[in-house]
């Protein structure tokens, strides 16, 4: 079967690197990929992106599996454009999608189905939004309706900030339509962890845990990124808070769609805060596998992913397990100069030769924002590269990650030092 995956980051190299391990499959096809995917002999680029154009090559080429790594296309509505040229492919229709793509829908629908969660207030007027804060008080999180490219959440520590992500986003238009509705909601202290799993429209199949570093610097400080770095499994999610999230949050989120008349397929990601005394809340729900989530998980799925997936067409998800080595991964993440703010590109990427099977036999170089031309690889993107590496622990699975990213260099290399640091600190630093 031929398999075409949407997308070009290192979620994407990773799900694409996976899927051509099946023996069911016999070619991959990436869109648009990155020089990760170009330089794999298991995967072809395809330099598409618009949805009926992909719906077309997919017909042409007998496509038989479409896989969607993105929010953009799965909320634009890629998946009902593909089930209505009777092609199979797995993500959630748009209407399903909102679960990201709103985020008032996901807190409304939260609210009605019983799921934890901050509570919140709308608002489409600036003069009422600054109102309610005043009466508030901070700390509260200000976020855009719809999506925002990971930037339109503000945590804002001070009445002030949050009157100023109103003004940006409310009046400013600073995300433009996405910002033209804001859900402002209490802020929440604890620890996040990224829950995902696949979902057949009335069942759901966990994956691993996992856990992303959000913010650029050492010690969760700077800005806030897509994710500079992760590790699977996340020790706060302890096989007794796994149940609980099961019960208390992916089940009736199930269940509730598909009495809505919106039934979920697809990956889905609820980011979740853990607070000290235990309690459990849904930051927000993401209608994706989670970057760079997805490549710790990845390598360590050991089950066929596409047996999973067409378990979850078929509506079996039920019927069969996810099977996991072991071993903990980690993956840190290499951003290029200037990342988040303005990301460089056009440096030259140096040293990843040096890093393969003889000499880093448990690191898999995952690309994202690269480029290939007549000099060589080259940065193209904010999050440049994820380092990803397998240990019989999680302090042996850093090491083996930072230990290749010394190989590898360009200039403005940024990347954060501490990754996996909760979970180590956890643990005692067990070895
Ligand atoms: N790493 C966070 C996300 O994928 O949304």
């Amino acid at each position: 079967m031929k398999v075409l995956v949407v997308g070009g980051g290192g979620r994407e190299h990773a799900l694409a690197w996976k899927i051509a391990q099946s023996p069911r499959v016999t070619h991959v096809f990436v869109a648009p990929g990155n020089a990760g995917t170009a330089a794999d002999a298991d995967l072809e680029n395809i330099d598409v992106t618009d949805a009926d154009e992909l719906v077309a090559f997919a017909k042409r080429e007998g496509v038989g599996l479409t896989v969607v790594g993105p929010e953009a296309p799965l909320a634009a509505g890629i998946v009902d454009a593909f089930t209505e040229a009777r092609l199979r492919i797995f993500g959630p229709t748009r209407a399903a999608a909102q679960l990201e793509s709103s985020k008032d829908f996901a807190k409304a629908f939260m609210v009605r189905h019983g799921i934890p969660t901050a509570a919140y207030r709308t608002f489409t007027d600036a003069r009422e939004a600054h109102a309610y804060i005043d009466a508030h008080g901070a700390p509260l999180v200000v976020k855009a309706d719809g999506l925002a490219s990971g930037k339109g959440v503000v945590v804002a520590m001070t009445s002030a900030d949050a009157h100023a992500a109103v003004d940006a986003m409310l009046d400013a238009g600073a995300f433009g339509a996405a910002g033209a509705r804001v859900v402002v909601e209490d802020f929440i202290e604890g620890e996040e962890a990224s829950f995902i799993v696949m979902a057949d429209g009335r069942h759901a199949l966990p994956l691993a845990s996992s856990q992303d570093h959000k913010r650029l610097a050492d010690g969760d400080r700077g800005p806030n990124t897509g994710g500079m770095g992760a590790y699977s499994p996340a020790p706060v999610v302890t096989p007794t808070m796994h149940a609980r999230i099961m019960r208390e949050v992916i089940v009736p989120t199930i269940e509730g769609m598909a009495e809505e008349g919106t039934p979920y397929r697809g990956f889905l990601y609820a980011g979740v805060m853990i607070d000290a005394t235990g309690a459990l809340r849904v930051l927000e729900f993401n209608c994706r596998l989670g970057d760079p989530e997805t490549q710790p998980i990845m390598v360590r799925l050991r089950s066929d992913l596409v047996v999973l997936i067409e378990h979850a067409l078929a509506g079996t998800l039920d019927r069969v397990d996810a099977e996991w080595d072991r071993r903990s991964a980690m993956t840190v993440v290499l951003a290029a100069a200037g990342y988040p703010e303005a990301p460089r590109r056009g440096d030259a990427i140096e040293g990843l030769e040096r890093v393969n099977r003889d000499t880093h036999p448990d690191v898999t170089v995952f690309h994202a924002g690269t480029a290939k031309d007549a000099e060589g690889v080259k940065v193209a993107g904010g999050r440049v590269l994820g380092v990803t590496a397998l240990g019989e622990s999680l302090r042996q699975a850093q090491r083996a990650a930072y230990a290749a990213i010394a190989s590898i260099r360009y200039d403005g290399m940024q990347y954060r030092s501490d990754i996996g640091h909760r979970a180590l600190a956890r643990r005692g630093g067990a070895s």
